[in-house]
């Protein structure tokens, strides 16, 4: 009796562990099938392409790709008409019919090695960044590691670019002002303590420090 129960369970375990390790594969193949099209605009290395107004994602975190990947697919992020970046992201979202669909692309995503975009913004003044960033590293971390707990994602290996576009974005309510979206709406009122484009450019350019 008790080692039939074994065998049984044995036998138990051996398929799950076949199932899991098939559909790893599988969630692999998909995840590649489907960066063809995020490469296009996001590039082949998840590197960014600033005529498109896309960031760099390559090594971003799974739980902040796949949370983006939904706000983006319901419309809570990228469908203000001011928003020309969001406007272009929002319809490539719809591409992901499944929460499958979309784990697999952010699993993807996650495992593309690093990359640290150019520098491309001028002007910024990095210590009196730092005086600013000290109110930003409660969420975002001392290192601007991100916390996924705050849901507050990394800002390192960003585009510098997208960084000043974002928090000029959210200053002005292109991003964040939709209720549906509370993680960008909290981070809508963080950013008014940015008071002139020179502190967006100033906190930006500590940022660049960090990686
Ligand atoms: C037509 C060009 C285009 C394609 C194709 C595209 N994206 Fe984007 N993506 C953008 C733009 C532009 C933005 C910037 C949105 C903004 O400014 O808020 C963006 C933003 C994002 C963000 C948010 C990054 C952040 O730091 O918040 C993620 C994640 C993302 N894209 C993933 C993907 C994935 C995954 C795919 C493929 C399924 C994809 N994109 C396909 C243009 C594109
Ligand atoms: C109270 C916590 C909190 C503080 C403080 C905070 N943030 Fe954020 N920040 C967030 C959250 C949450 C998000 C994610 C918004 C979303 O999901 O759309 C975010 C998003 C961002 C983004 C968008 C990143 C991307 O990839 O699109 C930038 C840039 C950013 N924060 C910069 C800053 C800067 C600079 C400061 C300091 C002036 C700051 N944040 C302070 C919580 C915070």
């Amino acid at each position: 009796m008790i080692r039939k129960f074994i065998a049984a369970a044995a036998a138990i375990a051996w398929v799950s562990l076949g199932v899991a390790g098939v559909s790893l594969a599988d969630e692999n193949r998909r995840g590649r099938q489907l960066f063809d099209l995020c490469a296009q605009c996001h590039g082949s290395a998840g590197q960014g392409t600033e005529l498109f107004l896309a960031p760099a994602i390559a090594g971003l975190d799974d739980w902040y790709v796949i949370s983006q990947l939904k706000a983006f697919r319901s419309g809570a992020r990228g469908t203000n008409y001011q928003d020309v970046g969001g406007m272009r992201m929002h319809p490539m979202s719809l591409w992901l019919k499944t929460d499958s669909d979309i784990d697999a692309v952010a699993a993807y995503v996650a495992a593309l090695p690093k990359v640290d975009p150019p520098q491309v913004v001028k002007g910024g003044n990095a210590a009196d960044g730092k005086a600013i960033y000290a109110t930003c590293s409660s969420c975002h971390g001392a290192q601007g590691e991100g916390n996924k707990s705050m849901n507050s994602p990394p800002l390192v290996h960003m585009s510098d670019w997208y960084l000043v576009k974002t928090l000029e974005k959210f200053k002005a309510g292109i991003r964040g002002s939709n209720p549906a979206n509370p993680n960008a709406v909290l981070m809508r009122g963080m950013s008014n303590m940015l008071t002139s484009d020179q502190a967006i450019k100033d906190v930006v350019a500590y940022i660049e420090t960090l990686q």
